[in-house]
């Protein structure tokens, strides 16, 4: 391993005024976001969708530093026959490469998921980084409810993270390290920072037990957040001044870069709660997005499918990009949210 390579990969992720675009969805999972649009989920329109975004030249070359493809994705080619990875490496974007392989139920514990997929991942990670791949990304769900998440979810999850990390960066791919918190209950906002926090402390535990490299690796958490059906919603200052808080608390200076994901907020949330935590400064790590739904629902909306609305999607594309890189400096404002076309 090259750590002084790994390490400048992680920065370039998370430079200021770039952020990482997740479009790593799996086939179930695109084809819910296209039902949502009316438009069949085939081989052609998923590249048709993901060549449009990789197309947005200005959103590309000024505001994204990595992409996160699916696999069917980073072997797909452009209507024109040029490799999608070559579009993204030639916008100046990094690729990147979900490798997980889905979640399955967790014996013992009913309702709680655990990540699969570290079967021959070394040799995956071989051919990823053959063709283009610089990064990858592991997802760890946790869920919040009545008695969950139980310590057996944690630790597992965690054990599996680390696993990842550690192949990942031996094979010289820096890893994103994601233990998603689901936002999906009606908890508060404490009771996310309290299970954000266990989750947190034991990934890192795990991290050092399995010797992986924090100055070559990335954090993808959730914020410290309300359950969607909470009915006391915290304010964008309250989430901002907890996540904060409680990533001083958990994550090691060591680590370059925290990267959120969205997790089913608005779009405008996701972008404000970005700005406010970089507005209070003083941080020892770069703090950006690797937003999914909260970069691509005004996009796939715009698109809807059609090839005569290609330059609307990627103005949609080109503005939500815009915003997040101005929140990964602290310098958006609400008012630039009514200027879009
Ligand atoms: P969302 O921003 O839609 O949560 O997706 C990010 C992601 O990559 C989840 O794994």
């Amino acid at each position: 391993m090259n750590l002084a390579d790994l390490n400048k990969v992680a920065l370039a992720m998370v430079t200021p005024g770039k952020g990482i675009l997740a479009a790593d969805e799996s086939s179930g999972t695109i084809k819910k976001r296209f039902d949502a649009i009316k438009v069949e989920s085939t081989e052609e329109s998923r590249r048709d969708y993901r060549e449009m975004l990789f197309r947005s030249s200005e959103a590309m070359s000024k505001y994204v530093s990595g992409v996160i493809l699916y696999d069917e994705t980073i072997w797909q080619n452009a209507k024109d026959g040029t490799p999608l990875v070559k579009l993204i490496e030639q916008s100046g974007a990094i690729p990147g490469i979900k490798v997980d392989e889905g979640t399955q139920a967790l014996p013992q514990c009913p309702g709680e998921l655990v990540t699969v997929g570290l079967d021959k991942l070394a040799e995956r990670l071989k051919k990823y980084y053959e063709r283009g791949a610089r990064f990858a990304k592991w997802r760890a769900v946790i869920d919040i409810g009545s008695g969950i998440p139980t310590m057996t979810a944690i630790s597992v999850n965690a054990h599996a993270l680390a696993r990842y990390a550690a192949l990942c960066q031996a094979a010289q791919i820096v890893p994103i390290v994601e233990p998603e918190v689901l936002m999906d209950g009606d908890h508060d906002i404490d009771r996310c920072y309290d299970v954000t926090q266990r989750v947190l402390n034991k990934t890192f535990q795990e991290l050092r037990i399995q010797r992986v490299e924090l100055e070559g690796m990335v954090l993808k958490p959730n914020m410290a957040i309300s359950g969607k059906k909470c009915a006391k919603r915290a304010s964008v200052d309250e989430v901002a001044e907890k996540t904060v808080r409680l990533l001083k608390a958990c994550v090691p200076a060591a680590v370059p870069g925290i990267a959120f994901l969205s997790g089913g907020q608005s779009d405008e949330e996701a972008t404000a709660h970005l700005d406010a935590m970089n507005r209070i400064g003083g941080l020892p790590w770069k703090l950006t997005f690797s937003y999914g739904r909260a970069l691509q629902a005004a996009p796939q909306k715009a698109w809807s499918g059609k090839a005569e609305n290609i330059a609307a999607g990627q103005r949609a594309f080109t503005h939500r990009a815009q915003m997040n890189a101005l929140a990964s400096k602290g310098e958006w404002e609400t008012g630039l949210e009514k200027k879009v076309a």
